[in-house]
Order: C-alpha cells, then sequence, then structure tokens
C-alpha cells in the first residue's frame, strides 16, 4: 500500500455534541462511535489538540483492548494521523495492546506525539455496548484535564478532518515495518514482547521459578475475563514462570469478552471466586478488559485492593528487584482507599500522598520523583514503572512476595520444603504489624441521576450539622468535600467527595462515579480501623457504619434503592 506522494483528503463535517473526554477518553456505545465521521472527528480533535510538538513529524503509539470496533479505528487513526503529518505509528500486532503496555511503549520508544488506545476498560464490549477512545501523553500516562478540554474545544469546532490516501487497509498483522506513504512508517510490533521485558526487569522471575519448582501444593488462577491480559497472562505466567497452561482462565481475547462484564470484583468476577474456593486455590487473580485493574484472593481470603497496595509497600524494597534498585520515594492512594497504605508510609518514614479518584493524579508525582507505588481501592494498583495502573504486575507483585515471604520462612525456621506462606497469613502478619483498615464500598448503579444529585447535594447541606452528633454509637468529627491541591503544580480540584470522619478515625465517604454511562452510580466507601480484632468478615465489622451511612444519606428516600448493585 505505498504509493508515491503523500495525498491528503480534506474531509468537510460538522461537530457532534457531548465528545468531550474523561481522563479514561471519550466512552459511548459503539452505534454512536458508528456515525458517519463522528470517529473520525473525535480522531482529528486528539491531532489538533494535540500538546507540542504536535503530530508532524512525531511518533505515535496505537492499539487497544480488542473490543468490538477497534481494528476499523486503528486504520482511522492511521489515515488521519499521516494525514496530519504523523512520521512513525507504533502498533500493536492486530491492534492489541493492553493500557499498561501502551503506556510501557510510550515511554520506551520515547513516543513523542504519546498514543491513542482504544478501550472502554471494564465496560462490557460488542456491537450493542461500549466503545472508547483515550489519548495519553508523552510521558504514558492519561491527558491531563488541559489536554482534554482542549480535544472537547477542537472537537466542538470541527469543520474539516485531514485523511491520507494510504489504499487499502494496512494488514495488522504482519509484524514489521511498513512504509505506508512517503514520509510515513507503519511499524507492527509484537503486542507483548516490551512488557514481558519490563516485567522481567522489575520482579524477581528466578526466585518464583524456584518457588513454583519446590512448591508443588501452591496453586495459581488467572482470570483474564476474556480481555486483552490473556497473551500478557499466557507469556509471563505459563511461558516465563513455568506454571502450567491450566493455571488460566478464560484467557483468549474476545471482542464482546464473552458477553461478561470484564471488571474484577467480587460480583463480575464471581466465576473465578467460586472456583478458586471450591478448587482450594493459593493464589487467584484477574484483570479487567484492557489490563489495568486486578483482584487478587485466596480461597480464604479477599484481598481488599486498599490492604494489597498496602502489602506490597510494605515488601516492596526487601524483594523486589526494581524498588531495591531504586529505593521508594513516596506512596499514595485516591482519596477513598483505606488507609492502610498511610501506616506503611509512617512505619517506613515515607510521604503519602492522598488524591482524587482517577490515575492521571499520581502522574505529577512520578514524573517528579515523589511517587513510587500507589493504588486505588477501584482495583487499580501500580508503580511508577509506567504511568497508568498495572493488573499483571499486581499479581507478579504478589506471586514474588508470597515466594521470598516462603523462603525465608523455610530459612529461618526451617518449615518443611514445599511449604508456603499463605496470603491469608501474610494478611494476617501484616494486620499484626498496622492492624486493620476494614473497607468496603456500597455501589448503587444505574440511579436517577437527578435523584442523586439531590442527595448529594443534601448532604452538603447538612453535612457541617452533623459534627458533633453521635450516629450509630460513632462520633463526627468532621464532614468535609474533599479538595486537592497538586503538589507539583498547584492545580487544584474541588467537589471530589464528600466525607463524614469520625473520631475514632472511621471515615464514610460519598461519591458520585465518574465512569458509568447510563443514569448516575452512587458509591458509598467505607472505612474503620481496628488495632486488635483483625479476623472478622468485613461486612460484620463495617454493618453499624453502613447503617449510619444509609441513615445520613436518606438513600433508600432519595433512589428507592434498598440494596446496593455491587458490594466490594
Ligand atoms: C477508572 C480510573 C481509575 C478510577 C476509577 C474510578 O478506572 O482509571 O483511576 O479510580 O475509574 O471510577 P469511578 O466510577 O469511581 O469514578
Ligand atoms: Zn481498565
Amino acid at each position: 500500500m505505498s504509493s508515491d506522494s503523500l495525498t491528503v483528503r480534506t474531509v468537510p463535517t460538522t461537530p457532534f455534541a457531548g465528545q468531550k473526554p474523561g481522563t479514561s477518553g471519550l466512552r459511548k456505545r459503539v452505534v454512536v462511535f458508528q456515525q458517519e465521521h463522528y470517529t473520525e472527528n473525535f480522531i482529528q480533535a486528539i491531532f489538533t489538540a494535540m500538546p507540542a510538538p504536535g503530530p508532524r513529524g512525531a511518533t505515535l503509539v496505537v492499539g487497544g483492548d480488542g473490543r468490538f470496533l477497534m481494528r476499523d479505528v486503528v486504520q482511522k487513526i492511521i489515515r488521519i494521523g499521516a494525514g496530519n503529518g504523523i512520521a512513525r505509528f507504533i502498533v500493536g500486532q492486530d491492534g492489541i495492546l493492553s493500557t499498561p503496555a501502551a503506556s510501557a511503549l510510550i515511554r520506551k520508544r520515547g513516543a513523542d506525539a504519546g498514543g491513542i488506545i482504544l478501550t472502554a476498560s471494564h465496560n462490557p464490549g460488542g456491537p450493542l455496548n461500549d466503545f472508547g477512545i483515550k489519548y495519553n501523553t508523552r510521558n504514558g500516562g492519561p491527558a491531563p484535564e488541559a489536554v482534554t478540554d482542549a480535544i472537547h474545544a477542537a472537537a466542538s469546532a470541527i469543520a474539516e478532518y485531514h485523511e491520507a490516501e494510504l489504499g487499502g487497509d494496512l494488514d495488522l498483522g504482519a509484524i514489521g515495518s511498513h512504509r505506508v506513504a512517503p514520509g510515513c512508517d507503519v511499524e507492527i510490533v509484537d503486542s507483548v514482547a516490551d512488557y514481558v521485558e519490563l516485567t522481567r526487569s522489575i520482579f524477581d522471575f528466578d526466585l518464583i521459578r524456584r518457588f513454583r519448582e519446590q512448591t508443588p501444593a501452591f496453586s495459581l488462577l488467572f482470570d483474564g475475563l476474556n480481555g486483552v491480559t490473556g497473551p500478557y497472562a499466557r507469556r509471563i505466567f505459563v511461558d516465563e514462570l513455568g506454571f502450567a497452561a491450566s493455571s488460566l482462565t478464560q484467557c483468549t481475547p474476545l471482542e464482546d469478552f464473552g458477553g461478561s462484564h470484564p471488571d474484577p470484583n467480587l460480583t463480575y468476577a464471581a466465576q473465578l471466586v467460586e472456583r478458586v474456593r471450591a478448587g482450594r486455590v493459593s493464589l487467584g487473580a484477574a484483570s479487567d478488559g484492557d489490563g489495568d485493574r486486578n483482584m487478587v484472593l485466596s480461597h480464604d481470603w479477599f484481598v481488599t485492593p486498599s490492604d494489597s497496595v498496602a502489602v506490597i509497600a510494605h515488601y516492596a524494597t526487601r524483594c523486589i528487584p526494581y524498588f531495591r534498585r531504586h529505593g521508594v520515594s513516596g506512596l499514595a492512594r485516591s482519596m477513598p482507599t483505606s488507609c492502610a497504605i498511610d501506616r506503611v508510609a509512617a512505619a517506613h518514614a515515607l510521604p503519602v500522598f492522598e488524591v482524587p479518584t482517577g490515575w492521571k493524579f499520581f502522574g505529577n508525582l512520578m514524573d517528579a520523583g515523589r511517587l513510587s507505588i500507589c493504588g486505588e481501592e477501584s482495583f487499580g494498583t501500580g508503580s511508577d514503572h509506567i504511568r497508568e495502573k498495572d493488573g499483571i504486575w499486581a499479581v507478579v507483585a504478589w506471586l514474588n512476595i508470597v515466594a521470598w515471604v516462603s523462603e525465608e520462612k523455610l530459612k529461618a525456621q526451617g518449615a518443611s520444603p514445599g511449604e508456603f506462606v499463605s496470603v491469608h497469613d501474610i494478611m494476617r502478619d501484616f494486620f499484626s504489624i498496622y492492624g486493620r483498615n476494614y473497607f468496603t464500598r456500597y455501589d448503587y448503579e444505574e440511579v436517577d441521576a437527578a435523584a442523586a444529585e439531590q442527595m448529594v447535594d443534601a448532604l452538603r447541606a447538612s453535612g457541617p450539622g452533623l459534627v458533633g452528633q453521635t450516629i450509630g454509637g460513632f462520633t463526627v468529627a468532621s464532614v468535609d468535600d474533599f479538595s486537592y491541591t497538586d503538589p507539583v503544580d498547584g492545580s487544584v480540584s474541588r467537589n471530589q467527595g464528600l466525607r463524614v470522619i469520625f473520631a475514632d478515625t472511621s471515615r464514610i465517604i460519598f461519591r458520585l462515579s465518574g465512569t458509568g454511562s447510563e443514569g448516575a452510580t452512587i458509591r458509598i466507601y467505607i472505612e474503620r480501623y481496628d488495632a486488635e480484632q483483625c479476623d472478622q468478615d468485613a461486612q460484620v465489622a463495617l454493618k453499624p457504619l453502613v447503617d449510619a451511612a444509609l441513615e445520613i444519606s436518606r438513600l433508600a428516600q432519595y433512589t428507592g434503592r434498598q440494596e446496593p448493585t455491587v458490594i466490594t
């Protein structure tokens, strides 16, 4: 498909309302993207708004989670990108790149135009479900608000887009560099290789392999939920670390994720939870559609994401080579995430940052060298090795920790070979050092948007009056609407969630989701610290606070909902 000169066609178009990307990009139903010019307009808006140096002569990474419509859109990006002067595209084979792999590739290859990632993350896929287009900047992280605002402005004022005539579609399966027009190359790369190399450089693969060989009783079950992580999981867990192929389930990426909701939590990954319990699996794990979220559990314990990141931080510099080499400069969590990681930070004399919900808020701190490990209660865990959260990274981190703790115990106490320290034991140890931050989240999905707004407005108004009152045995110490000043660039983000904080440090947080596609989703986050009693069921331990939250918010009156849609 090469020609002698690059012919660029200028196509007249008119704007569509609502092409406003959030941090997770523009997410809409597939049929919305299928409208004539809709997708082209948004892609052109990305090139128009692209930060310096702009698209001309620059390199752009392109890939996505394999969902329905993705391959067509990759072709469109190549045509419109070439029409806007992109000199080199780096594209995952068949268009496939997990979100963390795309972030890694942007950084490794110094892609000065950043990357376009085609995903709607954990939202269902297929012709009747969601598609998404997300722009990441050259640091490998989601575009900051100034850039997403500029994209929205460009999309709202668009009159034409520029499309190179490249002949037919490019064969996205053909690895190698292809000259598609004078001064424009498309390089198709193995979707997995660079990511595997990076992961190998971070963790102690030798230790994990040795542990696996010596510990046949240890079992792993990874559920790819038919999303993009399947091929990554196969290469890392099976080919590199030597686990049996039967350690993987739902690891063939499907355009519609097999009709399921590719979100790793106790509700949507129920099949995995069941198999892990029934099969007495030592480490169960799952990742979402685009590979950035993760869930970790064992047959007898569910590790909350808030605890998971705290445990990883606790062990990082002792057993994970990347942190042994680089050290850990700081820790961070999103505001609703439990304060377990704060306790680790305090014990290690490290700074800890509390940012609003959204991975983008960690980026500046990482770029400034102030943050190494961070996580969110929304099943996101990661570090400064890239600028996205990283599902497989979290699972390998747990393998590395289990292997190391087991080997140390064997050395110290002469435990019999073949024994290992379980996930539950690792959590017990952790709680015995730090105590336990019990945590749960109640989600009320697709509630009437106006009712949700009214509930939050009423809470905002009545909140200050709660201070000093005792509700369900808990005395309210403060109520506020979380506001964040970025310590690096001074930017301020307001109204990031209502916090009711009690005298004993328990917290109830109310927040409206920023990622739903129908109506509104109300999230209630509940947390209580206990230094002594650490082995209770979280739902039992938190029941009085859950009741208090429902009473304070009058959620049932506003929404008509008696039960949450999802409990995590
Ligand atoms: C996405 C972002 C996360 C964020 C989550 C919150 O997954 O990548 O960083 O925590 O959305 O979603 P919510 O629905 O609570 O706004
Ligand atoms: Zn995701």
